[in-house]
């Protein structure tokens, strides 16, 4: 089919919730994709975090050939092996406790939202919580976080402008400034159940969270019996060169939700608990027709399986402070990158200039994806298999990138 063709056909029978580039990828290869031209670019995004081992990785596509002629698909209603070995896989990595499976990032939100109002009705019991009339119910994220688009992922998400079609917002949800330990203090109350925040807010710029931060507001879910949710769909994964972001915070939240990166491509959403909230859930209570099929699964086993194969996080690590520090040179010659900032390989570049949909195409005809969150903020998340010749092959079409369009403004 024509590029136009495609692009019509898009326009006409589709819904237009995307503003799409004019880009139609036809095939991708590890840190690679080709345009229907035949035109090569770098890809410095990953399908947003997703595209954990670049392109058609040999150990997904084994995996995932293997499993479509064994079996596709069971229903919940059965077991099936790769899902077992996964969330063992999972637990033992992060919280060690158990695990739901969804197939998105919102959607494992909700399933955290769920538990988190079952674990206050079943604490009304408690000797401790025999004070309150009524169960709590209230989850407080932050400002400029992003939890999905499901109404109640919605509501928690703390971008007025987002929700504002769709008022009334779910009843549940309160939003408190990020990075502010006092104002969630002040926000706490009888009716509050849980506090969902994320390490480094993703869709709101690249914005990690204080190191104090983190650790009050554990303390404060501690002392108020409120169950801590750290949403790791964008950060989890080896995303910032640890398997979860918490463990650079030394926290431990009580939940961890998961979606991106772990399933390389193949869609997947994951709460994993610890022990404490574990069994808040029992049959009847939650459930999804495709979550944790065998393919997904078998995708996710492959993603994991490939990080300590391939030491991805080593590299990540590694990897993301070379680019940052390329990009810290960058800084010096071209005045209008303001701050650079992230951890690992989840990086934004913050402009002087609302140039980002700009430099965003320019790039793009140089050959290489990057990501915007706003005008100002360039996001870059690069698949974790990223090598030294790719970060420096990038540096250089954003540096030839960042000249042509100072030009064009006659700034060079
Ligand atoms: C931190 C965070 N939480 C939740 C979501 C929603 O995930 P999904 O689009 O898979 O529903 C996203 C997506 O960007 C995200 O970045």
């Amino acid at each position: 089919m024509r590029k136009e063709k495609i692009i019509e056909m898009e326009k006409e029978y589709m819904m237009h919730t995307y503003a799409r580039l004019p880009l139609i990828l036809k095939k991708g290869k590890g840190m690679y994709v080709w345009d229907t031209d035949g035109k090569k670019y770098l890809d410095m995004v990953a399908g947003i975090a997703v595209l954990s081992l670049g392109h058609s990785h040999q150990e997904i596509v084994s995996a995932i050939s293997e499993q479509v002629s064994a079996i596709v698909h069971t229903s919940n209603l059965y077991y099936t092996e790769p899902q077992v070995v996964l969330a063992k896989i999972l637990s033992d990595i992060s919280l060690g406790g158990k695990v739901f499976f969804a197939n998105s990032g919102a959607e494992a939100n909700e399933a955290a939202f769920k538990i988190a109002r079952k674990y206050a009705r079943k604490m009304l019991g408690s000797e401790e919580a025999r004070r309150k009339e009524k169960p709590s119910y209230v989850v407080i994220s932050a400002m400029n976080s992003f939890h999905g688009r499901t109404l109640a992922t919605l509501a928690a998400t703390g971008q007025p402008e987002k929700q504002k079609m769709f008022e009334p917002m779910p009843a549940g949800f309160k939003t408190v400034a990020f990075n502010d330990a006092g104002a969630l203090e002040s926000a706490i109350d009888k009716e509050t159940c849980a506090v969902i925040l994320e390490a480094i807010q993703g869709e709101g710029g690249v914005i990690p969270a204080d190191k104090e931060y983190l650790r009050n507001v554990r303390a404060l879910c501690d002392r108020n019996d409120l169950l801590f949710i750290l949403d790791e769909v964008q950060t989890g994964v080896a995303r910032t060169g640890s398997y979860f972001a918490f463990e650079s915070y030394g926290i431990k939240p009580d939940m961890i939700t998961l979606a991106k990166g772990l399933g390389g491509g193949f869609p997947i959403g994951a709460v994993v608990a610890s022990k404490k909230v574990s069994d808040i859930l029992v049959p009847g209570d939650h459930g999804t027709t495709f979550g944790g099929s065998p393919i997904v699964c078998r995708a996710a086993l492959a993603v994991l399986r490939t990080i300590e194969k391939e030491d991805l996080l080593e590299n990540a690590r590694i990897q993301g402070s070379y680019l940052m520090d390329r990009l810290f040179e960058l800084e010096q010659r071209h005045t209008i990158i303001k701050k650079i900032r992230g951890l690992g390989l989840m990086i934004g570049i913050v402009l002087g200039e609302d140039v980002a949909g700009e430099l965003l195409k320019t790039c793009m005809g140089q050959g290489a994806i990057i990501n915007k969150t706003s005008e100002n903020v360039i996001r870059l998340l690069p698949p974790l298999i990223i090598g030294k010749d790719h970060v420096d092959e990038f540096v250089d079409i954003f540096d030839r990138s960042l000249t042509m369009i100072q030009r064009n403004k006659g700034k060079v």
